[in-house]
């Protein structure tokens, strides 16, 4: 018997792993984030399975739920949104799983970050602009953001920024970030992303809550925020560069490491 963690992507049935989808196939019991996680990704499951949303269930509960699987000995499908490595509440699920010895697999997803990506058409590293992706949120009722992670101490990078769980907080975004990346650097929000009622806003920092407030968006958003977005100037990677020789391209030039 074992428990998959298991990443149900973005939204889009279709952007769940192969892995993920054919073990929601064939486990007798499968527990999904109602929230965020698509009932149509857990629509597969085998005829007479055990199928709950966790969603208004105690962590007791979720535990209880995969102990007595555990007793039967089927295999539990736990199905998170995204990838489960990110705001998913699985660490404390382990940590009770390794101490009742119930053993577990992660099954990884696509996360928003990369889908809002998708969505964008966009790279969120470019040559010079910016070589580092900051995946943070800022701090809601439940969680305080510990020290050093603050948006003005991690704005100072001048990263590209996918901040989570934040569409209400806008105000403390802009003035967190206004005096490292200025009011006029571009903001992209992805509301849903691969959803049917996906949206996408373009804006700055300093015009987004306005758009936002406009478009009614309150919740299940991405703020993307960098020099990466619009940027059409940025030089182009070494990799491609016929001048350029490594160690998948040496024609008898000096060689580099292939990595741009
Ligand atoms: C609890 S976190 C889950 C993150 C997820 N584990 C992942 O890998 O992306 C929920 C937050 O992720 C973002 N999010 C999740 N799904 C999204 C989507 N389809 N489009 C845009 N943002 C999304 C939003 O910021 C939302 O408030």
């Amino acid at each position: 018997m074992t428990v998959y963690f298991i990443g149900a992507g973005p939204g889009a049935p279709d952007l769940i792993t192969l892995r993920g989808h054919r073990l929601i196939e064939r486990c007798p019991v499968c527990l999904y984030a109602g929230s965020l996680v698509p009932a149509e990704i857990v629509a597969v499951a085998p005829q007479g399975a055990l199928v709950r949303d966790t969603a208004p269930m105690t962590l007791d509960e979720i535990i209880a739920d995969i102990t007595a699987a555990h007793q039967r000995g089927e295999d539990v499908a736990r199905v998170h949104s995204g990838d489960p490595s990110i705001y998913g509440a699985v660490a404390e699920q382990m940590r009770r799983l390794d101490a009742l010895d119930i053993p577990y697999e992660v099954v990884p997803g696509v996360p928003a970050f990369a889908a809002a990506a998708a969505v964008l058409n966009a790279e969120l590293t470019l040559p010079d602009v910016a070589q580092t992706i900051i995946l943070t949120r800022t701090s809601g009722k439940a969680t305080p953001m510990p020290p050093g992670e603050s948006l003005e101490e991690l704005g100072a990078s001048k990263a590209t920024l996918c901040i989570h769980l934040s569409i209400r907080n806008l105000a403390y975004v802009e003035e967190a970030l206004t005096p490292h990346y200025g009011a006029d650097c571009p903001v992209a929000i992805v509301y849903r992303a691969s959803w049917p009622d996906q949206t996408v806003l373009h804006t700055t920092l300093g015009d987004m809550r306005v758009k936002v407030r406009e478009e009614k968006i309150t919740r299940t958003a991405l703020v993307m925020v960098g020099r990466v977005f619009g940027e059409t100037a940025f030089r182009e990677s070494r990799l491609y560069d016929a001048d350029f020789a490594h160690v998948l391209r040496n024609k008898g030039k000096k060689k580099s490491r292939a990595e741009g």
